[in-house]
């Protein structure tokens, strides 16, 4: 990667969520030379993208950095040129998500942005786009890294591998907020930890975790059974049963509560959803009163409401990671990358979340072999149903959609999978021009 000024290209810039990336940036100023920063949106966006980028302007102001923040709906001139591409978008936005959220809810499945059929649905909507911009990359930056935070992180980063020649790598926040709350109930730093992350996005597990040398494993696992924090502001903190955990002999991440926990988690997705909304229905709110706070021209800092929201230390993975790659510094980070014998049962192109040694050259999986039996039956059904939702979005296959749902852990059998199923493609209709809908 060549030295000197790096240009970064936002793809969905126009997201609440920005002012954490742009103050990411800021503080790596001493070590990465970042001087332009494009934020890219669609015409739908051009409101929202324009508070984000005069926020952002006033906030590379107050601490006197050299970084010229563009912003426009042009997204082929943002990615020209660009050495790291960031996408963080949602096609639909939140209205979208809203109904992947009530959809399932309807047949008494879980109703989840990422998981279930709501996952499989943003999948569906999110493919096509991510190529689309791939091929932009390919011909307009070749040698730029993408790094995607698009949900569903482990599909969209899959897809990418599979069937492009973009160098990408898919991340998460899930792995860097679990050690935190790991570090918080250890009483000790983050660095002081190492932890062994393996499984897929929003399904990954700590294998092993030590403190200074010292393994740690079955110490954590007693605190969350404990009731210890250990969850997202986005997912209800069911306690789990210390019990099970024991006997799993592995820390789950906070999404493991929709696969272990399912009757406790659509119980209360149900009475959320009819008291204050879904999860989706909510954040519309917040995220109303966040761009009301955006607005005014003496703030010039990432507020601090931002944290209501799921993502926390989303820029902190985002940002070490660029460090990590130009700064070439081969450590470890947790990121989804396709698999290459990492875990000995998975095919080599099957995208997993693992902690990954990284530097300018990429990313090498840490291998971990076969994985408890604990741990291989639902790891693998999960990621069958990946690879089926991956080939229905990208060649709009009905019968590969409705075989990815009924090979979903969390949909219970091929009536409810079929419903939900023609829901989805009909209130999605828009979105998915790569099935024939005629018949919907
Ligand atoms: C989590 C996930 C992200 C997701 C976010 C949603 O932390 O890891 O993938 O985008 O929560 O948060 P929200 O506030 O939008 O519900």
């Amino acid at each position: 990667m060549p030295r000197g000024a790096l240009k970064l290209a936002i793809i969905g810039g126009g997201s609440s969520y920005t002012p954490e990336l742009i103050e990411g940036v800021l503080k790596r100023r001493e070590f990465l030379p970042v001087s332009e920063i494009h934020l890219v949106d669609i015409d739908q966006g051009r409101e929202k993208l324009d508070i984000i980028h005069a926020l952002a302007t006033r906030m590379v102001a107050k601490v006197g950095a050299d970084i010229k923040i563009s912003a426009s709906t042009d997204r082929r001139e943002a990615i020209k040129g660009a050495d790291f591409v960031m996408t963080q978008f949602r096609v639909g936005g939140l209205k979208a998500r809203a109904s992947d959220e009530r959809i399932p809810l309807k047949y008494d499945v879980i109703g989840q942005e990422t998981t279930g059929p709501g996952g499989f649905a943003k999948a569906l909507r999110t493919i096509p786009v991510i190529l689309d911009i791939c091929r932009d990359i390919e011909e307009l930056a070749p040698q730029a890294w993408m790094l995607n935070f698009t949900n569903p992180a482990g599909l969209v980063s899959e897809a990418v591998n599979k069937h492009t020649k973009v160098k990408s790598i898919g991340l998460c926040n899930v792995p860097v907020s679990m050690r935190m709350m790991v570090a918080e109930m250890m009483g000790c730093q983050p660095e002081e930890l190492q932890l062994e992350f393996a499984g897929l996005n929003h399904l990954v597990w700590v294998l092993k975790a030590w403190l200074n040398g010292e393994d740690i494993t079955e110490t954590v696992i007693e605190k969350v059974g404990d009731g210890a924090n250990f969850s997202m502001k986005n997912i209800f903190e069911e306690p789990w049963d210390p019990d099970f955990l024991r006997a799993l002999g592995a820390i789950p991440c906070p999404y493991h509560r929709y696969f272990y926990q399912t009757d406790a988690m659509l119980q209360e997705e149900k009475e959320s959803a009819g008291e204050q909304g879904t999860r989706a229905e909510q954040v519309m709110k917040t995220e109303a009163s966040l761009f009301k706070l955006y607005q005014d021209v003496n703030l010039d800092v990432k507020p601090k409401e931002l944290e209501e929201r799921g993502g926390a230390y989303y820029s902190d993975a985002s940002l070490n990671l660029v460090d990590g790659i130009y700064n070439n510094r081969n450590g470890i980070h947790v990121v989804n990358v396709p698999n290459n014998g990492a875990i000995n049962t998975l095919p080599d192109d099957a995208v997993i979340e693992c902690s990954a040694v990284i530097g300018n050259w990429g990313a090498k999986p840490i291998a971990v072999g076969e994985l408890p039996a604990n741990i291989k039956g639902l790891l693998h059904q999960v990621k069958a149903y990946e690879q089926l939702a991956i080939e229905a979005a990208v060649f709009g296959d009905y019968d590969k959609a409705l075989m990815a749902l009924a090979n979903n852990p969390l949909v219970p059998d091929i009536k409810r999978a079929k419903a939900i199923l023609n829901d989805i493609l009909r209130e999605n209709a828009e979105y998915l021009p790569q099935f024939k809908l005629t018949t919907l």
